[in-house]
């Protein structure tokens, strides 16, 4: 028989950001310096998927930022997974339910030294597309142009 016991899962769950989730995002991105670090004001236009651990009061995990460029093209635009939950599938749930929400294709400009992100990717069926040369920093990190298909 199962433990009847209240249910303690991992459960990591997924939902829109709202301008309360502003100063979660903030610290998530100050934590995470591979990630664009942008003034929390400019997301307003961009939709905002945030991941809560259940298991834990709904500690803010982490958050991806996207945006549907066209009706069939999407562009994800930043990630960001606290260091203290790595490994643990969020990212990936973000990734999941960012590919149930977009149409069309998905596009992501990624630094080529960020191996651990463009792994994530990879493991999600993103395909490298392309390079653009001196994208980052000043002038000497490419940016790798990822898609994935729907
Ligand atoms: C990249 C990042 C988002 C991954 O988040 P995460 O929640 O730890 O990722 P997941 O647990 O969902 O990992 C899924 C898979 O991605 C790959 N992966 C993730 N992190 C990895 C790492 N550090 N090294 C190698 N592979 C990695 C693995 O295949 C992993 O599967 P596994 O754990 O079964 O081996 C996180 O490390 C992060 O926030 N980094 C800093 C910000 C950043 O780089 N953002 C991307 C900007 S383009």
């Amino acid at each position: 028989m199962p433990d009847s016991g209240p249910a303690m899962t991992n459960a990591i769950l997924i939902r829109a950001a709202a301008e309360a989730d502003y100063p979660a995002i903030a610290r998530l991105q100050q934590t995470s310096p591979e990630a664009a670090q942008w003034p929390v004001g400019d997301y307003s236009g961009f939709r905002i998927l945030f991941a809560v651990l259940e298991a834990e009061k709904g500690i803010p995990a982490g958050f991806c930022a996207w945006r549907q460029s066209t009706p069939d093209e999407a562009e994800l635009l930043n990630l960001a997974v606290s260091p203290d939950y790595r490994r643990r599938g969020v990212a990936s749930s973000l990734l999941k339910a960012l590919a149930r929400e977009a149409a069309g294709d998905i596009f992501l400009e990624v630094a080529e030294p960020n191996e651990p992100a463009i792994r994530l990717y990879e493991h999600h069926g993103w395909v490298r597309a392309g390079v653009r040369k001196g994208y980052y920093g000043s002038g000497n990190v490419n940016a790798i142009v990822m898609q994935k298909r729907p």
